[in-house]
């Protein structure tokens, strides 16, 4: 795997420092509370020998259910944490799917859009499942995620909404838990994504749950 440059590696020793002590653990206690993440994989639907990259890809979990559920395709997964990468690596290999899923450890922050992986215009999903909530400057990752998708190829986010319809108190509390995990919801996405509506995409946004979390398909013209 290509490895980041020393510039970007504090948020990387963050993330490897945060996923450390949770990596045993990280599967079984985030299907309680990260909602969507199967109803972005069923909305992925690439075409015939589609190219399909994730964002943060984590442990894997999303790449291998995709992997199943859409057995032509084929998948890239990106994250800057090497404690991540490394458990994605073994599932995949588990799951036998290491012919269709590759792994990369890069910033979404940083994109080479010189390296082949990142070439501009070059996959037909690019998906974003809790990620950018974790990414610092996220509106520049945004940005050059997009890049990355193809004409007629879409961009799919699945996040911590604004909780907008949800009792102040429990609001209150999970973002105060969320910023154990260096979680911030990015209560500007839906703003955030007229830029990328600007770059020729058609937007919709959808907020499931009472705003607990925020989908949005940005299709590509
Ligand atoms: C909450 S996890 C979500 C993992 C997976 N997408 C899922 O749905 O289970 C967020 C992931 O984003 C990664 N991440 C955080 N900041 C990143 C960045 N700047 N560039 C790439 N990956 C990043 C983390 O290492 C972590 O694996």
């Amino acid at each position: 795997m290509p490895s980041q440059s020393s510039t970007q590696q504090s948020h990387a020793d963050v993330m490897d420092q945060l996923y450390a002590w949770q990596i045993n653990i990280y599967d079984f206690t985030r299907k309680y509370y990260l909602l969507d993440r199967d109803f972005l994989i069923s909305h992925l639907q690439p075409p015939p020998h589609g190219q399909v990259i994730e964002i943060g890809c984590g442990t894997g979990r999303n790449l291998i259910r995709a992997a199943e559920l859409y057995p032509d395709a084929h998948f890239t997964g990106l994250d800057i944490s090497s404690v991540m990468l490394e458990k994605a690596q073994k599932a995949i290999k588990k799951a036998g799917l290491e012919h269709r899923i590759r792994l990369v450890q890069a910033d979404a922050e940083h994109l080479d859009f010189d390296d082949p992986v990142f070439m501009p215009n070059s996959y037909d999903r690019v998906f974003c499942s809790y990620t950018l909530s974790m990414v610092p400057a996220w509106t520049t990752a945004l940005m050059g995620i997009a890049r990355l998708v193809k004409s007629n190829g879409s961009l799919m986010i699945v996040d911590f909404g604004q909780m907008k319809d949800m009792p102040r108190l429990f609001k209150a509390g999970i973002r105060q838990w969320l910023k154990i995990f260096h979680t911030t919801p990015r209560d500007a996405l839906a703003e955030g994504m007229q830029k990328i509506a600007a770059l020729g995409f058609d937007i919709d946004i959808s907020h499931p749950h009472y705003g607990y979390s925020i989908f949005v398909k940005a299709q590509k013209n």
